[in-house]
């Protein structure tokens, strides 16, 4: 299964959706999809609804970007798992190096968040640099350590337009694996249509997170017609 799975992070308004939407959705029949690709589309939380219609779409699903570390309850102005469980959201993005920097989140946060996903049937996909396998690995039990997708994303190629070396993924993978167990492995930085194909089509990837690719619907189509 390779999974594409599109972080619109805080970019466009409602009217820039809408475009997004009318010119993705007018392509998509022209992809010659594998029966085994999975896009999940992370738009900005306000659209999420805008999405319906496309993720009931064959091969099309719907994340977030984030969610809460806390459970149902008082916590003012936090977006948890139990408020998405039945509004079609499958999959959320936790860790992302811009929620560790920008929001000072911990592996603790990052693992809490984790629970609350598997506790509402949202499958996390779970960030981390080479450098946090290890101590993020360590705030997960064993179950909870199963149940997630883990993305490589090293930072210094997070919206620089190079990716990292095919070499360098597959090794982080071998550290992966000995931190989670076999999971779905995701690649993710700096992926458009100009990359390394051999990245692309590795079977021993299981699918690529993409930010500013995804932004443009005729990118991103052109980078989905690869796989
Ligand atoms: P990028 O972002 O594709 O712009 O490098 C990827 C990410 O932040 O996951």
């Amino acid at each position: 299964m390779k999974h594409i799975i599109a972080n619109f992070k805080s970019n466009k308004n409602r009217v820039e959706i809408e475009e997004w939407l009318h010119s993705f959705s007018s392509q998509l029949s022209t992809f010659n999809f594998q029966l085994s690709t999975e896009i999940v589309l992370c738009p900005p939380l306000p659209h999420l609804s805008l999405f319906s219609d496309l993720s009931s779409q064959p091969h099309i699903s719907l994340g977030v970007q984030d969610l809460s570390p806390f459970p149902a309850g008082a916590y003012t102005g936090a977006v948890g798992a139990h408020n998405l469980s039945d509004s079609g959201v499958r999959y959320a993005i936790v860790g992302h190096s811009e929620r560790r920097k920008y929001f000072h989140e911990t592996n603790q946060e990052v693992a809490n968040k984790v629970r609350e996903c598997l506790a509402n049937s949202i499958t996390p996909i779970l960030c981390v640099t080479r450098e946090e396998v290890i101590a993020q690995a360590g705030a997960l039990s064993d179950v909870e350590k199963s149940g997630v997708m883990v993305a490589f994303e090293p930072v210094e190629h997070i919206g620089t337009g190079t990716s990292d070396a095919l070499d360098n993924i597959l090794e982080t993978k071998e550290q992966v694996t000995r931190a989670f167990g076999s999971v779905p492995y995701i690649y993710g930085g700096s992926v458009n249509p100009q990359t390394d194909i051999s990245i692309l089509q590795s079977p021993a990837i299981d699918g690529f997170l993409v930010g500013t690719a995804c932004l443009d619907p005729n990118q991103f189509s052109k980078l989905l017609t690869t796989f």
